[in-house]
């Protein structure tokens, strides 16, 4: 059954809130813990669709995976150490997450089994390819329906073999999926990133033990490198609000005028936070408070109040700092005023949905002037409220739905999202948070 949501214009947004925590970190907290010898204690969660998957799925593979009763993201694993993980009975289902398919498509290539994966209608759309070519360099195999794409089997191989493998596209979650699969493998494991990526993987194995070395190469790539057999040990993680999530009541608050709001414990760390810097750019008044380091993670508050804001050129090599932001930018770039041209997208065609195609079509549909030329999408802005007065196709899109109600809360005309049910993959809570904040958000027809 769709959920359709509404979204009508609010008058003002304020108030103090905590997003949920982040997708990617908690991700790999429960992955890593799940290898790690002892117990892993993990606060702030996030309790979303994507990561309970990887919750079941470190579970079917033979780790102790346990929510704490009455504690909302506290989470206890005791793991199997590297090399440990047991064949899985049955199908491990995706559900909508690209990062637990492929970083555990990556994981278990290096473990003398076999195991088939499933995901729903996007994810069973997405290219694995990318994942599966350096993964069988390193001697796995894998019998994947037409396109590479899910489901599949990997069968996974007992003698694994250390490659050096150079990314032909900006991705953490290739980049990790061999990081993983180099930790039960002999010798040392390297990626080559030419345009660097979130680096939670790194850190993270770091603070479980395991021996990451990171070389910064002159043309501003890095090259990454592990070496196998580490003896993870269980950890402490602290996962920060997600600034992917934050990314939303923050453009919210800079389009309702008289908005002004904070949010709290957000991570900052620098591959993930383009789309601040990028507003900031456009006029934005953003404060980034109280800076902080929490599990070897950056985190601060962010203080965002109503903004003129101006259309700008953000460059391709910004793309990998933000890749989830555009959508949300694209309706920022609306209230704009002047031209915002976004160059470098053609990973925004691969990911829940064509989010390109997607986020022209929507805009077009809200009265908003946009042209997808390429890779680049160009949103000409008035400086006024666009229309809206549209309902939005999601195609299970969760980023999608949320960067349209958001355009929903500034514009003349309300917005509606044909399904809202994808949210819960990264944002549960979404309506429920923003409508504290002063929006107006309810069930659509
Ligand atoms: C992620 C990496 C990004 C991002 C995704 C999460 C991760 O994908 O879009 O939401 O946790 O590693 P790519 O690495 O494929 O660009």
């Amino acid at each position: 059954m769709a959920k359709p949501l509404r979204s009508t214009q609010a008058s003002s947004l304020s108030g103090m809130v905590k997003v949920p925590g982040d997708k990617s970190i908690s991700h790999r907290a429960l992955m890593f813990g799940a290898m790690a010898l002892g117990e892993t204690v993990v606060e702030g969660l996030l309790e979303g669709e994507d990561v309970l998957c990887t919750a079941a799925a470190m579970r079917a593979l033979g780790a102790e995976v346990v929510r704490e009763e009455g504690a909302e993201g506290r989470w206890r694993l005791w793991g199997r150490g590297v090399g440990g993980l047991s064949e899985p009975a049955g199908v491990l289902d995706m559900g909508n997450s690209g990062t637990a398919a492929r970083l555990l498509m990556g994981l278990v290539s290096s473990h003398p089994f076999t195991s088939f994966f499933t995901g729903d209608a996007s994810l069973c759309s997405r290219p694995m390819k990318r994942v599966a070519e350096p993964l069988s360099r390193m001697g796995a195999q894998f019998v994947t329906r037409s396109g590479g794409r899910l489901p599949l089997a990997v069968m996974g191989t007992a003698s694994p073999l250390p490659i050096t493998y150079e990314l032909p596209v900006a991705s953490a979650q290739v980049k990790s999926a061999i990081l993983l699969a180099g930790l039960n493998t002999p010798g040392e494991t390297t990626v080559i990133e030419p345009h660097p990526t979130r680096d939670h993987s790194e850190t993270m194995l770091r603070h479980f033990g395991a021996e990451v070395a990171v070389e910064h190469l002159a043309n501003g790539g890095r090259s990454i490198t592990v070496k196998g057999f580490p003896e993870l040990k269980g950890r402490d993680v602290k996962v920060p609000a997600d600034p992917s999530s934050a990314a939303f009541p923050a453009v919210a608050a800079l389009l309702v005028p008289g908005s002004r709001i904070t949010l709290q414990n957000v991570g900052t760390n620098p591959l993930r936070f383009g789309v601040f810097e990028t507003l900031k750019e456009m006029g934005a008044d953003i404060q980034v408070v109280n800076p902080r380091v929490e599990g070897g993670e950056p985190v601060a508050d962010i203080i965002v109040a109503y903004s003129e804001l101006t259309g700008i050129d953000v460059p391709e090599d910004r793309a990998p700092s933000m890749i989830d932001e555009y959508p949300v930018l694209a309706v920022a770039a609306a209230f704009a005023k002047g031209t915002t041209r976004m160059f470098g997208l053609s990973e925004l065609r691969v990911k829940e949905s064509d989010r390109l195609a997607a986020t022209a079509r929507g805009l077009a549909a809200c009265g908003v002037s946009v042209e997808e030329e390429g890779d680049t999408l160009i949103v000409h802005g008035t400086g006024k409220a666009p229309r809206g007065g549209a309902t939005i196709a999601v195609n299970l899109d969760h980023r999608i739905a949320m960067a349209f109600l958001v355009l929903g809360m500034g514009a003349e005309e309300a917005v509606t999202v044909d399904d809202a049910a994808a949210i819960e993959t990264s944002f549960p809570g979404f309506a429920d948070l923003m409508n504290g904040l002063g929006a107006k958000i309810g069930a659509g027809q």
